[in-house]
């Protein structure tokens, strides 16, 4: 069911249920975070490995508090700048968080959502959400709740009707190392914003062969086409049988309609908002083959360019020797 009832959604969730959730960034797939078999509930829906950590998601810093042991002054000056919003921090937590959420590890992603409806289900609860992206392993993050009925309509009783993401893309996700902050996600808050509260940060979304954040595993974010990122590529093909995911320009020799265009104005906000939803349209294009056109590397440009280049990766196989 799509609704934006509420008291269904906090019965359903009380009962150790599985819902989607809309935030500003993805749909969330949600369940209590302190509930471990409501939460193993998420890694079968989603066919998601156990090694695979969650994020949980709260309404408040002071209640965030009740289960990370700090806030580094650093964490604690993203937060208060950014939250509610596209940010998730990896902190140090606190026992009540049970091991699968965690997959183990000894800190907790954590993030306030900036959705109305999802703030006030937070604040309506006696529990953390544990919410992964609310898609099958490895496939696109939905942004709206008719992406998240397509793929998991049949197994989840309840979709909470946010209508479309207004971010679009997924959060970016900071950790620390003592006093350094590490990006280990791109995502909907840019570098450039981090860096101006504080200061250096490096990223490193390659971390190890254990990733700590396997939103970078390289293949992820893969509609069924292929898409690649060099123009070269497609040339070898038939016209008819190429399409194009583009910023704002159409590309010459390529049929108008299968190109789609992710912001004609050139707006990375909106680019972002939509890129996912077209990334799902390639599906329906009669073609064989998607060029995408790269972003230029600034602001929102770069996790859209990850997003692409994770999405192409699948091709990259099957046309490289
Ligand atoms: O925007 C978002 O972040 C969305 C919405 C629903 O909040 N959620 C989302 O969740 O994208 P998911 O599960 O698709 O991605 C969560 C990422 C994973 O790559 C996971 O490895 C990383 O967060 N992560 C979770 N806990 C971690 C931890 N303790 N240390 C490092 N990375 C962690
Ligand atoms: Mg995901």
């Amino acid at each position: 069911m799509i609704s934006d009832n509420l008291s269904n959604a906090i019965k359903l969730l009380n009962e150790g249920n599985l819902i989607a959730i809309p935030t500003e960034t993805v749909y969330g797939l949600a369940a209590n975070a302190f509930d471990p078999v409501a939460v193993s509930k998420i890694f079968e829906v989603k066919n998601r490995p156990k090694f695979d950590p969650l994020i949980v998601h709260s309404y408040s810093i002071e209640k965030i508090k009740e289960f990370v042991i700090s806030f580094p002054e650093k964490s604690l000056l993203l937060a208060e700048t950014f939250w509610p919003g596209p940010l998730t921090l990896i902190l140090k937590k606190k026992n009540i968080i049970p091991d699968i959420v965690t997959s183990g590890l000894d800190s907790v992603a954590v993030r306030i959502p900036n959705h109305p409806l999802t703030l006030k289900l937070l604040s309506m609860l006696d529990f953390p959400l544990a919410a992964p992206s609310a898609n099958p392993f490895g496939y696109v993050s939905p942004t709206e709740p008719k992406h998240v009925q397509a793929q998991l309509g049949d197994k989840i009783p309840f979709i909470l009707n946010g209508g479309k993401c207004k971010v679009g893309i997924e959060s970016t996700i900071v950790g620390f190392e003592g006093e350094k902050a590490i990006i280990y996600r791109l995502g909907g808050l840019s570098v450039e914003d981090i860096k101006e509260v504080i200061g250096k940060v490096k990223i490193n979304l390659h971390s190890s062969s254990n990733p700590l954040a396997p939103g970078q595993l390289d293949k992820h974010y893969s509609p069924n086409k292929t898409i690649v990122l060099d123009l070269e590529v497609i040339k070898s093909f038939e016209k008819s049988d190429v399409g194009a995911i583009v910023f704002s320009d159409l590309i010459e020799n390529i049929p108008i309609e299968n190109q789609l265009v992710l912001s004609k104005n050139r707006d990375y906000s909106e680019a972002a908002r939509n890129l996912f939803s077209i990334l799902r349209e390639t599906e329906n294009l009669a073609v064989k083959i998607i060029y995408a056109e790269l972003l230029p590397e600034e602001g929102l440009g770069r996790p859209i360019n990850d997003r692409l280049r994770r999405a192409s990766v699948k091709s990259k196989l099957s046309h490289d020797k």
